[in-house]
């Protein structure tokens, strides 16, 4: 085969190599424009890991690789004059030049033909060739000159960043350091990759870019601006820059690239040109020479190359995908990173570690045991001021807020039961409440218990309207607070135009078979064509509405609750007058954000003026309506979470979504997370986290990341009512209390538990 690669950065290079490894007749060239030593970039890091899969493919060139690397298992972190060092990362890096001209030679030790310092232009120069590799890097000509095959998706990064180099020492740890100007945050990432050199990547906000006047600046002027800003961590030491020899700006901002096809015909994509990963998480040239590993292999696995170029691309997509999940968490978490900036070191330290959501607390308990003690340890003190003896998990340490104190950080979130007739609550939510409360958590909400019967969601959701109502909630709080120490929350709500409809097991949202009572919202919107149109609320209405809610808190004051949250999440009343997707009203309760928020805010005042001082009030919120620009954003939801808390809101509990049948959500792992961390660290209020939390280890990154005050699950705790007792024994943890007719149950899981350590060879 003639194969022609255009670019010889790690993929071209190394493909070339993996071609011929697999059969020397190939003939194979590798069209490079710059000289074997013009190359841009300093160090690269690589791992262990991929160095295996080099040393599969290729044992020469890896060899080589491997005796070059250095090593460092550190990362320390420079913020506010103190520096967090954690152990265990296990990282190596290696020049990138060096890394160029190792596989050079290797390249035509095999007799591959290196043109250098050839720029290439048209395809049609190559078309002599059987096979055409466009390694030609993130600027890809080939992927350009072809962008309506290879469709390729483009998202340019908010930061810009400048990669340099020092003769500096950071042979110690990976280092981050963060500099406050006048101008605004900057900060470096530097690492050794020789044994004189270091690169250091310099990276802001465009906004103090361009205040620092970086935009106006050669790249001298930006070397001399940037070593006074790091002269404390330069030690006199120069910033050096390799980019000379190109023109423009050495200030660059991030291109994620992915590509809808990465073939045509008999060109291929691969390296940079078919995807990138932000340097953050260090990753590019990892998964440049991992993919041409696999295209070589099919090439030479595969009967044709159609069908070689579909299994590479199935494989290698994956592959970008998890990827560059994870690089985004990463690279957006540097986009935002004057949101964590107020947190004390050791927190900050934890949420630059576990940024990309890859690594979570256990992880970090394997790779440094000591420095995550003190970390659980800081947070416990920060919560309770005293110094506990035993280190706890983040999950059992207590919460306090007004004058209620949660024993830990676990919530039974809000669940509709649909098993109530009439608004009664009955023997099923009776039981169903005081399992939970027997099962751990910290809390437990009540479903969303409506407050009048036209504001109930179905004819099987709970009611606070009538005296029965309140008696029998009453008789569920007395069991939890007589025989558990789990407090218990009351929801309430009113469901406006999403009400009259069927339980949650039948059609979830569609009107009932018969039987309809009127619905009421801030407009005449219906949730769906299929569902009635809402009739428009007058002032008497909201006068009507704003009583029942004030109604309903009474009876849950009398009822003995010790927290009440107002539900104006999911689309339903108050929700619905806060987005402008079902609030079109021209009125002063319409229009603008304040404006839609006037009504919410009139009912939570009347609320909290009837709702006992030493009680908090919780507010959950829709904080995305998933549909873009047009609905709630995750930037509303912090303007909406400022107004509620200067009302005196004590935590916004961050839910999303259900707002809209034309919302696209993302789904995934923690996936309304990032909006609480938003919200808490952006409006400054405490916040609860839900949705798709399912696992301990979930629970307590998310809070020792501060990420949020207190962590939700739903469905969990459906599956598991003890979810709480169980990850308090598999986290060892003895402050745990079981109900006493149940200590047996818990010595055996005990046992049963430190048997299966044994076994496994955990202990
Ligand atoms: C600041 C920064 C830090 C990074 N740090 C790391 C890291 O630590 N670890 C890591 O794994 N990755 C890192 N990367 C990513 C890594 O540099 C790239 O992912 C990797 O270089 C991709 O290899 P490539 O061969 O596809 O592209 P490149 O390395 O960009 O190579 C493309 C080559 O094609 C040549 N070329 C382009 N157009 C033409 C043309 N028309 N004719 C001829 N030649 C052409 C270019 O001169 C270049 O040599 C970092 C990237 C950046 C920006
Ligand atoms: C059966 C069921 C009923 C729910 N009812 C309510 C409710 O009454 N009020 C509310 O705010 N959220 C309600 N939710 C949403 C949950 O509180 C939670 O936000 C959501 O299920 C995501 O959390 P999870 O991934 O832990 O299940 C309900 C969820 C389920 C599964």
């Amino acid at each position: 085969m003639r194969a022609v690669c255009l670019g010889g950065g790690p993929a071209g290079l190394y493909f070339a190599i993996s071609l011929k490894r697999r059969d020397l007749s190939h003939d194979v060239v590798v069209v490079e424009r710059n000289g074997p030593d013009d190359t841009f970039g300093w160090g690269v890091v690589l791992s262990d890991e991929t160095l295996d899969n080099l040393k599969a493919n290729d044992p020469e060139s890896a060899e080589l690789i491997r005796s070059e690397f250095v090593y460092w298992d550190d990362i320390a972190v420079h913020y506010r004059n103190s520096v967090v060092t954690s152990t265990g990362h296990g990282f190596c890096g290696i020049g990138r030049k060096r890394l160029l001209s190792i596989l050079q030679d290797r390249a035509r030790a095999l007799g591959v033909q290196l043109q250098f310092e050839t720029e290439a232009k048209d395809l049609e120069a190559y078309r002599d060739f059987d096979l055409i590799v466009a390694a030609d890097g993130v600027n890809s000509r080939v992927r350009t000159s072809h962008a309506d095959i290879f469709q390729p998706d483009i998202d340019v990064r908010a930061c810009k960043y400048v990669w340099l180099g020092t003769n500096q020492k950071f042979d110690d740890a990976f280092t981050f350091i963060f500099e406050e100007t006048e101008y605004g945050w900057i900060w470096a990432h530097a690492y050794q990759f020789d044994a004189d050199t270091a690169t250091f990547i310099i990276e802001c906000s465009q906004a103090t870019w361009t205040r620092a006047g970086f935009d106006r600046m050669g790249i001298d002027e930006t070397i001399a601006a940037c070593e006074k800003i790091f002269a404390r961590n330069l030690g006199g030491h120069r910033l050096m820059s390799n980019t000379r020899h190109l023109r423009g700006s050495a200030w660059l901002n991030f291109n994620r690239v992915l590509c809808e096809r990465w073939s045509y015909r008999n060109i291929v994509l691969l390296g940079d040109a078919a995807a990138t990963a932000h340097f953050s998480v260090g990753s590019g040239s990892k998964l440049a020479m991992e993919s041409a590993i696999a295209l070589a292999g099919y090439l030479h696995t595969e009967s044709s190359m159609e069908a070689a170029f579909t299994r590479y691309e199935d494989e290698r997509r994956l592959e970008v995908l998890r990827l560059q999940s994870a690089a985004r968490n990463s690279t957006e978490w540097f986009e935002n990173v004057e949101r964590y900036l107020h947190l004390d070191p050791v927190q900050f330290n934890y949420s630059l570690l576990t940024r990309s959501q890859r690594i979570s607390h256990e992880n970090l308990r394997q790779r440094d045991s000591t420095w995550l003690a003190k970390a659980e340890k800081w947070f416990e003190k920060k919560a309770t001021g005293l110094t506990p003896q035993v280190n706890h998990a983040p999950m059992f340490v207590p919460f306090r807020v007004r004058g209620i104190e949660l024993k830990n950080r676990v919530v039974v979130s809000p669940m509709a039961q649909y098993r109530a007739v009439e608004g009664n609550p009955n023997d099923w939510h009776f039981v169903h409440y005081a399992e939970r409360a027997k099962g751990g958590a910290g809390l437990v909400f009540t479903e969303m218990t409506c407050v009048s019967p036209e504001g109930r969601i179905t004819p099987g959701c709970t009611g606070l309207y009538r005296d029965e109502h309140e008696k029998a909630w009453k008789r569920i709080v007395n069991f939890v607070h007589a025989e558990t120490d789990a407090k218990i929350a009351i929801q309430l709500g009113h469901s406006g135009a999403k009400g009259s409809t069927q339980l949650g097991w039948e059609t979830m949202d569609a009107p009932l078979a018969a039987d309809n009572w009127e619905v009421i919202g801030p407009s005449p919107v219906p949730w769906s064509p299929g569902n009635q149109v809402p009739r428009e609320m007058n002032r008497s209405d909201m006068d009507r509405v704003r009583d029942d809610y004030v109604r309903a808190a009474q009876m849950a004051v009398r009822a003995g609750f010790d927290w009440l949250e107002l539900h104006y999440a999911h689309g339903y009343l108050m929700s619905s007058f806060i987005t402008p997707l079902t609030n079109i009203r021209t009125d002063r309760y319409g229009g603008s954000l304040e404006n839609r928020m006037l009504f919410p805010l009139e009912v939570f005042n009347a609320v909290r003026a009837v709702w006992p001082e030493n009680k908090p009030i919780s507010v959950r919120i829709s904080a995305n309506d998933w549909v873009g620009p047009n609905g709630i954003t995750p930037q509303d939801a912090v303007a909406i979470s400022r107004m509620l808390v200067v009302a005196g809101v004590d935590l916004i509990d961050v839910s999303a979504g259900q707002t809209s049948t034309q919302a696209k959500p993302v789904y995934g792992r923690m996936f309304q997370t990032p909006f609480s961390d938003r919200i808490r660290n952006e409006a400054g209020v405490a916040t609860l986290a839900v949705g798709n939390i399912y696992e301990p280890d979930h629970v307590n990154s998310i809070l020792m990341a501060g990420r949020a005050d207190l962590v939700c699950l739903a469905r969990p705790h459906l599956a598991n009512p003890y979810w709480t007792l169980h990850a308090a024994a598999d986290l060892g943890y003895e402050g745990a209390i079981w109900p006493k007719p149940y200590l047996a149950g818990r010595d055996q899981l005990h046992r049963l538990k430190a048997r299966a350590e044994v076994m496994t060879g955990k202990v």
